[in-house]
């Protein structure tokens, strides 16, 4: 059986880790990797496949940057020269980026059947283009494999629910395996920034965070006035749209850095006193490592990082100041994201559904 996996965008490469490896343990498996080129910077990119073991892509569509018409619209014309090379039993796409919707629709359009990896999740805010991407791709699949009980339900509302299988959540996979691998690591800060005192570890990269200069200045300002140092994982977007609007990125409490790899990025989120953040991954990666999150939307579509106040959804940043250092909540917490083991479920369901 072949699996032809599409991925464009760095979170898509930390989901195809896991699965690569699950499918590698399959001898009756071919796994086919195709790259679209959504991401080309080597540290959004090359350095994924590189610490994640994960297999030189078997095609790389070399689409990089664009509106969303004509980012989409290259990634759908090439596709169908790569769906007709290697003829795939499924393709596999990943998450909620232009690439998913991409990989959905072409493989759709060519009757190859398709399985949608983090299906169902949902942030009910029509404005994300991951909104678009999640709805259309959910919709368009045949097998829908959801990380949550959350996302069983959202998929069932829609009259999605015989489409769906609980698998649980494969960055879950990739996080817990990594965070026992560098606990005794070095934590990579830039210079200036003591690992042993407090700091906040942040990133923002969201459409409706940077596009906007005077929401932009409003969030890089209250991360200057911080109590502890803000280390900003600064996005290539979030570089371009600073610069354009001539704002500093690096003043007050505010040090910006580099995007880290993987698994100096786990290391440094398990070292932090505190994350703020607008993605959606490092939500739940701060959450599986202990680490209180403040979210800078309206909402999250993991919502079980809400309970107990381990993540705090601030889009006014009234709270910011009060809750970026806070002591880790006290409560239990159960194991909403799965065992550790989502990737080998994913890999053995387009097995038993081929
Ligand atoms: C994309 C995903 C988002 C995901 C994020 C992770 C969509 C709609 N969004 O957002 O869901 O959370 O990836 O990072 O697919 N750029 C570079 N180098 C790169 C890639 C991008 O400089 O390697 C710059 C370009 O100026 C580009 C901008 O970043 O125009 C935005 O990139 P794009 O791929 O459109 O979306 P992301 O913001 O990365």
């Amino acid at each position: 059986m072949k699996i032809m996996s599409v991925v464009g965008a760095r979170p898509q490469f930390v989901k195809l880790g896991p699965i690569a490896r699950a499918a590698a343990n399959h001898s009756d498996v071919e796994h086919v990797i195709v790259h679209t080129g959504q991401h080309y910077d080597p540290l959004l990119s090359d350095v994924f496949f590189r610490d994640l073991g994960i297999p030189t892509p078997d095609d790389h569509l070399g689409v990089g940057s664009g509106t969303h018409g004509r980012q989409t619209g290259a990634m759908l014309a090439h596709m169908d020269e790569v769906l007709e090379k290697h003829q795939p039993d499924w393709v596999l796409a990943y998450g909620d980026t232009n690439s998913t919707a991409a990989a959905a629709l072409a493989a759709v359009k060519m009757h190859i059947k398709l399985a949608h990896l983090e299906s169902g999740l949902r942030s009910f805010n029509r404005r994300m283009p991951e909104e678009h991407n999640r709805i259309v791709t959910d919709h368009l699949s045949d097998l829908l494999l959801a990380p949550t009980d959350v996302a069983v339900q959202n998929l069932t509302i829609e009259g999605l629910g015989e489409r769906a299988l609980m698998i649980g959540d494969v960055m879950t996979d990739v996080c817990l395996a990594t965070r026992d691998a560098v606990a005794d690591d070095p934590v990579q800060l830039p210079s200036g920034v003591d690992p042993a005192q407090p700091f906040v570890l942040a990133t923002i990269h969201r459409a409706d965070n940077t596009d906007d200069p005077a929401r932009l200045a409003a969030i890089l300002g209250a991360m200057k006035a911080a109590p502890v140092p803000v280390v900003l994982l600064a996005h290539p977007r979030l570089v371009a749209l600073a610069t354009k609007h001539g704002l500093n990125l690096g003043e007050g409490s505010l040090v910006a850095s580099e995007p880290l790899a993987y698994p100096q990025m786990v290391r440094a989120i398990m070292a932090s006193a505190g994350v703020v953040t607008d993605s959606g991954g490092l939500q739940k990666e701060a959450f599986l490592l202990d680490t209180p999150t403040t979210t800078i939307r309206t909402e999250t579509e993991w919502v079980e990082t809400l309970e107990n106040g381990w993540n705090i959804l601030d889009p006014e940043l009234t709270q910011l100041a009060d809750v970026m250092v806070r002591p880790i909540p006290g409560a239990q917490r159960g194991e909403p994201y799965g065992d550790g083991h989502a990737s080998e479920r994913a890999v053995q369901a387009l097995i038993d559904h081929a």
